[in-house]
């Protein structure tokens, strides 16, 4: 595995003087980190995990998806940010877009509690009626509003229709070890639900390889031992602090590069859209480590050739404000070649005899360069495939970065104050007591 990092596009943009002076402020990055997780102090727990996690957990993990995946038609997952993003994006690359469709020898996966919608869980309701269900609420503190309110639904659908005991084998919570009054795990305990840890030191978006990810990616069908073997050959492989080698403080130095330009935006690019919802895990993850103290990198991220067809004409002519970040897969799950037709209204007759991947590289070539045209510098990170390690590899590699780039931009990644903002605004209009004028 590996995640080649190449510079073609973007090196018009920066000098290697300027990079290279970074150095020293990249390996001091990456030396807080270790130092921080040794020692305990900021939630880093994921920077061993691929190696230092609970194996009993692990197995249970996979018993229990391998129940779920024989008893149920409908598997809910319920949670938010760390607590869904992960798990979903990691369906979607490694099972695809319709895997809901496709994927008939175990449950269709929806998601619930992202949202304060009810027309979203009446309709998930709809879809549910007359199918065997299980549930899976994931919430590390428990007390979550939008996760709350979608559990009470579907607790009370699968208590009304199978009763308070067979409710047990097919409730599903994965949340804080610590029992606390009040807390979820307390509740999961009372009830007899079989519950799953969200470790302590390991912060929600940094949580896809613990349970939080896995009892869901495993319930999909997804080969959880091949993710975390991913995860590890990427810790091995970046656990080196040689520059020259590590593409992973490479992409850290260059993105805080071009910040340092005045690039207050990073556009995740992808050519497939099974990782769209990759984009969306890269926005938590950069976006809620960053983005505090006035500072931050901005996390976009577009569909091409889709968002061509929409962004496109910004990122080409509009303000300079951003830098992008291609992430590409070297070889799709198919080939898939252009039909062949008599009929040449369309003017594809060129392409008869090409695969779609040729369409796409040539888009992305395509497109990178008419932006560095534009004055925008592209990054590109290519992945071997759309398989569970690589998927594996590619978090670890983003995490890891992430944390680097956080202790460079000079903020802590691993907390998240500034959520509590509209919850405190929420909360008192809504009149929850403690927090009324
Ligand atoms: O990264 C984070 O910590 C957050 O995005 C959380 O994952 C999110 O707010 C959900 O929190 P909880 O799992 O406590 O319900």
């Amino acid at each position: 595995m590996s995640m080649k990092l190449s510079t073609e596009f973007a090196e018009k943009f920066y000098s290697e003087k300027a990079l290279q002076d970074l150095v020293p402020e990249v390996e001091k990055a990456f030396a807080t980190v270790k130092d921080h997780f040794k020692k305990g102090e900021d939630p880093i727990g994921w920077f061993s995990l691929p190696e230092d996690y609970d194996k009993e957990e692990f197995a249970r993990i996979k018993t229990c998806a391998e129940r779920i995946r024989k008893m149920c038609d409908v598997f809910v997952v319920i949670g938010i940010g760390g607590s869904y993003l992960g798990a979903r994006a990691a369906i979607e690359f490694c099972q695809g877009v319709f895997h809901n469709q496709l994927r008939k020898d175990g449950p269709e996966i929806y998601f619930a509690g992202t949202s304060v919608d009810g027309d979203y869980l009446a309709e998930l309701l709809q879809i549910c009626e007359g199918k065997e269900l299980c549930v899976n609420v994931i919430s590390k503190s428990g007390t979550t509003t939008e996760p709350a309110i979608a559990f009470r639904v579907f607790r009370e659908l699968i208590e009304k229709k199978y009763g308070k005991e067979e409710a047990k084998n097919r409730i599903f919570v994965t949340t804080d070890q610590k029992i606390k009054p009040g807390t979820l795990k307390e509740f999961a305990t009372e009830e007899g639900y079989e519950s799953f840890v969200v470790p302590g030191n390991i912060g929600g978006r940094f949580s896809v390889l613990t349970a939080v990810g896995l009892l869901p990616i495993a319930v999909s069908g997804a080969d959880i031992d091949s993710m975390m073997r991913g995860a590890k050959e990427a810790k091995e492989e970046f656990a080196d602090a040689d520059f020259s080698a590590n593409t992973c403080m490479q992409y850290a130095a260059l993105r805080n590069l071009f910040y340092r330009q005045g690039k207050k935006f990073e556009m995740y690019a992808f050519y497939t859209p099974a990782m769209e919802l990759m984009g969306e895990w890269l926005k938590q993850l950069y976006g809620e480590s960053e983005g505090k103290d006035g500072k931050g990198i901005f996390p976009v991220s577009v569909i091409y050739s889709r968002d061509l067809h929409s962004l496109g004409q910004y990122v080409q002519q509009g303000e300079r404000l951003m830098f992008e970040t291609v992430l590409q897969i070297a070889h799709p799950k198919v080939k898939f070649d252009i039909p062949k037709s008599k009929a040449n209204m369309d003017g594809l007759g060129y392409l008869e005899g090409r695969d779609m991947d040729f369409v796409n590289k040539n888009a992305f070539r395509g497109t990178a360069l008419a932006h560095q045209d534009g004055g925008v510098a592209t990054l590109v990170l290519e992945l071997e495939k759309e398989d569970e390690a690589n998927f594996g590899y590619m978090v670890y590699f983003f995490e890891l970065a992430c944390a680097i780039s956080g202790y460079m931009l000079g903020v802590n990644p691993f907390n998240q104050p500034g959520v509590e903002a509209y919850k405190k605004n929420m909360f008192r209009l809504l009149g929850k007591p403690g927090y009324t004028n």
